[in-house]
């Protein structure tokens, strides 16, 4: 087991972690999600002995690796959040450069190269220089290079960003692979609850250094067990509708995104009959009005009154 223990790191003013508990069983595929500058990458950095926590603790089998590093990074492979690869190599150079940090040689590196390539389906393009590469290559290609040295444990730091949908799903499916076929040990941060909802079998949710959530899926949106998501499309947002349902008292909570304005209320009571008078008070035209299941989004929104996207 990977563990975080009460991991704080302080920059100057800025408490960027705070007391954050996070534990990784074998097998497991587990999703830290968060908006940006939530300390997810602090809390990663920290986890792979990248840099040391003002204090707490990070174990492996529960001894500390603090002052002895070494241990973890055999077993451990980090995708960074940042894309770390020479854009003047190819890509099989990228990966025989890596390899050899990792000590890998001869034979050995090769017959890892090719099942790393086959892996990140980089094959037909390994020769081929990474500046030439597709956004989403270098981000296939950074994760085979958190690969080579067959870890048991990979941290992924959003390696979906600023991807397109093909690459994005193909990374998504490797993860699922990863975890399958080679039994590894993933914890995968991102800011896209869809990806967590669909990789992940416990989640952490962080927001401004501490983790304010986690338990499964399940346990995480029975949170909201006792609410309701109503969710309203309209033609045009009209502020005076918004502010109207502000000042319900049945309303908990309303956010608007586009022309799509949720509200969060108590399951016992009925809104309905409010929502469409004040609609109607508003000269709100309302094309659509649906209770939705929660999502993780939802729950973060409950507990934090902001989006998890900016
Ligand atoms: N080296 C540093 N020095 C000072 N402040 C830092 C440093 N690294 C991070 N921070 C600050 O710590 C906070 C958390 O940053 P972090 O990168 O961990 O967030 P994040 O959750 O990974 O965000 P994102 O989703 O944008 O990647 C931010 O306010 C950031 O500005
Ligand atoms: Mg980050």
């Amino acid at each position: 087991m990977l563990e975080a223990v009460e991991l704080t790191k302080q920059f100057k003013q800025h408490k960027a972690v705070n007391g954050v508990n996070l534990f990784l069983e074998k097998g497991e595929i587990v999703g830290l999600l968060g908006p940006n500058g939530a300390g997810k990458s602090t809390t990663i950095s920290m986890i792979s002995t990248l840099i040391p926590p003002t204090s707490g603790d990070v174990r492996l089998h529960n001894e500390s690796v603090i002052k002895h590093p070494e241990r973890l990074r055999k077993v451990l492979g980090v995708v960074p959040q940042e894309i770390a690869l020479y854009a003047d190599l190819s890509a099989k150079e990228n990966l025989q450069f890596f390899g050899k940090i990792h000590r890998l040689s001869g034979s050995v590196l090769q017959q890892k190269i090719e099942e790393v390539l086959e892996i990140v389906g980089l094959v037909d393009r390994q020769n081929d220089l990474v500046k030439h590469f597709s956004g989403g290559m270098k981000r296939r290609l950074n994760i085979g290079v958190a690969l080579l040295h067959e870890p048991e444990f990979i941290i992924m730091d959003e390696p979906t960003v600023g991807i397109d949908p093909q690459s994005r799903n193909y990374i998504l499916e490797t993860v699922k692979r990863l975890n399958k076929e080679k039994k590894m040990t993933v914890l995968y941060t991102s800011h896209y609850m869809e990806e967590v909802e669909f990789l992940c079998d416990r989640i952490y949710i962080m927001d401004k250094g501490h983790i304010i959530v986690s338990g499964t899926k399940d346990e995480i949106k029975n949170i909201l067990s006792a609410e309701n998501t109503i969710q309203m499309k309209v033609e045009r947002v009209n502020e005076s509708f918004i502010e109207a349902l502000h000042a319900n008292p049945l309303i908990n909570r309303v956010t608007v995104q586009d022309r799509s304005i949720m509200v969060l209320t108590p399951k016992e009571v009925n809104v309905f009959v409010d929502l469409f008078k004040l609609a109607e008070e508003t000269k709100t035209v309302l094309t659509s009005v649906e209770i939705k299941t929660p999502t993780l989004e939802d729950v973060f929104l409950h507990l934090t009154g902001r989006a998890l996207r900016d």
